[in-house]
């Protein structure tokens, strides 16, 4: 099996709504419970495309396995920064998959001139959590009972990763 990671084009929208779709749907790590139409995934496809925003996928053959993205502020005083959503189907975890896909993001991020990424992880995603802290982020803070979902209250953790500190 060969993954290639590679920037998001226009002809991976499908894919990356199906991929999406995927990930939601277990209702346990995104705050998504489905990917949002198809023609709203196109848009923000597109829209990243256009102002170069960071946004790999991850292939193996035609079919999409993971992305990753951050999508930075427009705000005044806050275009240093960016939040970071990421996702690898579940047929193709811990195969160094979300490894690839988040120092590709990362580096990207950094050089293009961001220096503030910023992401929420719920805390039973141990997982993500190791993950993340692999590559440098590190805790900022709690929000306590972020998440009520099917019987089970969760916690989200706020994580970044600092230009100045890596
Ligand atoms: C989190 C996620 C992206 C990780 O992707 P992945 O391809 O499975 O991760 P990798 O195989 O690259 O793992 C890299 C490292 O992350 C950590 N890690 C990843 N998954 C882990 C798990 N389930 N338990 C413990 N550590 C884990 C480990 O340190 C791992 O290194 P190792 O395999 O040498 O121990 C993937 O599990 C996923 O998509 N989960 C569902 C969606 C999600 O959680 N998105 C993030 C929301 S904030």
């Amino acid at each position: 099996m060969t993954i290639t990671i590679k920037p998001i084009a226009l002809k991976h929208t499908k894919a990356f709504h199906q991929a999406l779709d995927q990930v939601a749907r277990e209702r346990r790590y995104l705050l998504l419970l489905e990917s949002p139409p198809l023609d709203h995934i196109e848009q923000i496809v597109r829209y990243n495309i256009e102002r170069n925003a960071v946004h790999f996928v991850a292939l193996d053959g035609k079919q999409m396995v993971g992305w990753c993205d951050i999508r930075p502020y427009t705000t005044p005083g806050l275009t240093h920064a960016g939040e970071l959503g990421m996702g690898v189907i579940a047929a193709y975890r811990r195969q160094g998959i979300g490894y690839r896909l988040l120092e590709a993001t990362i580096n990207k991020a950094l050089a293009d001139g961001l220096s503030r990424i910023e992401l929420e992880v719920f805390a039973s995603n141990h997982g993500a959590k190791a993950l993340y802290e692999k590559l440098g982020f590190e805790q900022e803070g709690v929000k306590r009972q972020a998440r009520y979902l099917d019987g089970v209250w969760d916690d989200l953790i706020m994580m970044a990763l600092l230009k100045a500190t890596k």
